[in-house]
């Protein structure tokens, strides 16, 4: 689904990827992990096209995106929920929701309806100005707007960051009846979280990869180390 090859990636003189490889199949969630700093926001913004990368290739599902614009990797089927859950806080929750599917040039409201499915708290709160939403349910939000462009690869960055735990719950669960149906790549710094619903893990250290393999493959005593801050 997804082919992330030799990737790198500069902000101005500063080089901040080297040749990142990394691989989501179809139906499969890969994770993303790393200390602050490592390159991890840089890699997903290389890879929806918000960074141009210096080298290297991004290809999703057979068709080569590496200089795409962005809006068209999202209706290829690239949905993004950056770090920090933006939404617009002006607008209502049914409002941020609308937006998103018009801007997919789409009417049919079914892609909403699905994305309040996985996310049954927002149904509640549709009136609401996102901007007084809590930063969980923000998040929440945020991941339902991304599924409302009906990714068939969805990139998460941090999302259970600064949540409550009875949303980091959700925010899980909710991960978890996504899976299979669509391909996930995912940064998550709870080690726990990512542990149990990870097929699949990347390590990031200094911009490059420093391990990588599946669930079972992860050496727990090299990870820490890798992650210890
Ligand atoms: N917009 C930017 N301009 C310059 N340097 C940046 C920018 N964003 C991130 N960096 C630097 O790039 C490196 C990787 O950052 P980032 O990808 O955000 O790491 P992570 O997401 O793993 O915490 C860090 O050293 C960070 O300071
Ligand atoms: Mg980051």
């Amino acid at each position: 689904m997804l082919q992330v090859t030799g990737l790198e990636a500069a902000y101005g003189r500063a080089r901040v990827l080297f040749g990142v490889d990394l691989t989501v199949r179809a139906g499969e969630l890969a994770c993303v992990l790393g200390r602050n700093g490592v390159g991890k926001t840089t890699l997903l913004n290389s890879i929806m096209g918000l960074l141009s990368p210096t080298a290297g290739t991004v290809v999703f599902d057979g068709t080569e995106v590496t200089r795409m614009r962005t809006f068209r990797r999202v209706r290829l089927g690239m949905g993004y929920v950056p770090q920090g859950h933006e939404t617009f806080p002006q607008l209502t929750v049914w409002e941020n929701l609308q937006v998103t599917l018009e801007a997919m040039g789409r009417r049919d409201g079914t892609a909403i309806d699905d994305a309040l499915d996985v996310f049954p708290a927002l149904t509640g709160l549709l009136r609401r100005r996102a901007g007084f939403l809590s930063g969980g349910q923000q998040q929440q939000l945020a991941i339902a707007r991304a599924l409302v462009t009906r990714p068939r690869l969805l990139i998460l960055d941090e999302p259970t960051e600064g949540v409550q735990p009875s949303i980091v719950l959700e925010i899980a669960q909710a991960i978890e009846q996504l899976r299979g149906d669509l391909a996930v790549l995912l940064v998550e710094q709870h080690l726990d979280l990512a542990l149990r619903l990870a097929d699949t893990f990347t390590i990031l250290d200094g911009g490059a990869v420093r391990h990588s393999g599946t669930a079972g493959e992860l050496r727990t005593a090299e990870v820490e180390r890798l992650l210890a801050v």
